[in-house]
């Protein structure tokens, strides 16, 4: 059977937003910025997906559309090594890492969403009165367990649809779906007192905060960085991979930095606003991953429509979730259909059943799980990225420049030589580097 493809650009650049725009922007980006200093966070975290997540995604992408295929049949055929091969190998078990735990957390979203909109069904909004529960005890076992199972069904049913049919129509519906319900929340979210004490936080830029924390706030700000950006993983090699036409990389790459950093300013601007109008301060709320939803739960509840907010909220939140696990699924299910004589449909049901067991194990296990998410999935994705861009620079070399000034225009052409330096050498060494600093940062 022929390779399927995207049956037009916007449904790549969709699916390929809907990757990067996922809990990372939603869950992570505001808990990050909150930990690591506010404004200053931002900042360093702007910088680094201009400097390196987008030369970084294009790395990616060139092997990809050049290959037209997933991440280890890409690296062999490219380098004509075996060896390669085996490099590309990582990026099945970096998916399957990610998705084991990202569909903890997108079931503990999907439990929000189902709760807060059956409250505002039977006119009982109690539910967030006790938030800390689902970060608290009940976020791990038997019930985190059942909603990840109904999470990576839900992942698994798009996937098995397929590129077109699947992945690239749940996109082209999630993604505008997501911008006008996080728009609509931003402009509510104004309207609320205190509303700019929360922007205050968010956006006034201190300049001493930077200089004192440099160092400290370089680390996560590279992974928020490579992990918003769905970078390392071998996800955006795989979608590049199945693109049939050789229109402008350059191009598609800024547009999908654009929105998704866009996504991830728009959210801080419901998420703090809304947290201050209820005389929350991030900074004091502690610390960890469950701290952001429960304030915000404890905002729903004392807002008048809070119950209704919260169903947009957590609508938002879900829809960026799947989007974002659909493209973890595609990796391995991509490797097995390219690799093995088996149906999308066949890997699809083998990948999920897999995953349904790690999944499980970590929603069991909250160390496990912290591992995972944090050190586990930060090493994968930086080392992962490193490898990719050291073949794009190493192996390809002219290759590369080949493929990403094809259909690129004067201004992608005078950026191909810069670029294919950058990864090849300095992107590399900032990744090995940013390695060594990441140990401090827990992605739990
Ligand atoms: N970019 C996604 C998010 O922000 C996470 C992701 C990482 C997806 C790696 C695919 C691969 O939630
Ligand atoms: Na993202």
């Amino acid at each position: 059977m022929a390779r399927e493809t995207w049956a037009t650009r916007l449904g790549f650049i969709l699916a390929a937003v809907g990757s990067a725009v996922g809990l990372g922007n939603i869950w992570r980006f505001p808990w990050q910025t909150a930990e690591n200093g506010g404004s200053a966070f931002l900042v360093v975290y702007l910088a680094i997906v201009l400097l390196v997540g987008v030369p970084g995604l294009l790395g990616e992408f060139v092997i990809g559309r050049r290959s037209k295929k997933s991440p280890v049949g890409a690296l062999r055929e490219l380098s004509g090594s075996k060896k390669w091969g085996y490099v590309g190998a990582f990026s099945v078990i970096t998916g399957i890492s990610l998705l084991s735990f990202y569909s903890v957390v997108g079931g503990w979203i999907l439990r929000y969403l189902l709760e807060s909109g059956a409250s505002v069904v039977g006119g009982n909004p109690a539910y967030f009165t006790n938030p800390g529960q689902y970060f608290g005890g009940v976020s791990a076992g038997a019930d985190a367990a059942l909603y990840h199972l109904l999470f990576l069904g839900l992942t698994a049913l798009i996937v098995f649809a397929g590129v077109r049919k699947g992945i690239e129509l749940g996109t082209k519906v999630m993604m505008p779906a997501i911008l006008v319900l996080l728009v609509a929340l931003a402009g509510w979210a104004a309207t609320q007192p205190n509303a700019a004490a929360g922007y205050a936080f968010f956006l006034r830029f201190d300049p001493s905060v930077l200089s004192e924390n440099f160092f400290a706030i370089l680390g996560p700000a590279a992974g928020q960085a490579l992990f918003t950006l769905s970078l390392g993983a071998g996800t955006m090699i795989t979608y590049s991979s199945y693109l049939d036409e050789d229109r402008s990389l350059p191009f598609d790459g800024a547009a999908i930095a654009v929105l998704n950093t866009s996504v991830g300013v728009i959210t801080g601007l419901v998420v703090f606003p809304l947290l201050f109008s209820q005389g929350i301060n991030p900074t004091e709320t502690g610390t960890g991953p469950g701290a952001l939803f429960v304030g915000l739960a404890g905002a729903f509840s004392q807002l008048p429509a809070g119950t209704l907010i919260a169903t947009a909220f957590f609508g938002v939140v879900t829809l960026a979730a799947l989007s974002s696990s659909i493209s973890m699924l595609e990796i391995p299910v991509a490797f097995l259909v390219d690799e093995y004589d088996i149906s999308r449909k066949q890997a699809v049901v083998g990948t999920t059943g897999f995953v349904a067991v790690t999944g499980t194990v970590c929603a069991f296990n909250p160390a496990i799980f912290g591992f995972v998410a944090g050190t586990l999935v930060n090493i994968l994705l930086t080392a992962g990225l490193a490898a990719f861009l050291l073949f794009v620079g190493w192996v390809m070399g002219r290759e590369a420049l080949d493929e990403f000034t094809t259909g690129a225009g004067s201004f992608g052409r005078a950026l191909g030589t810069p670029w294919l330096l950058s990864v090849g050498v300095v992107l590399p060494l900032f990744l090995v580097f940013t390695l060594l600093t990441h140990f401090g940062v827990d992605g739990t």
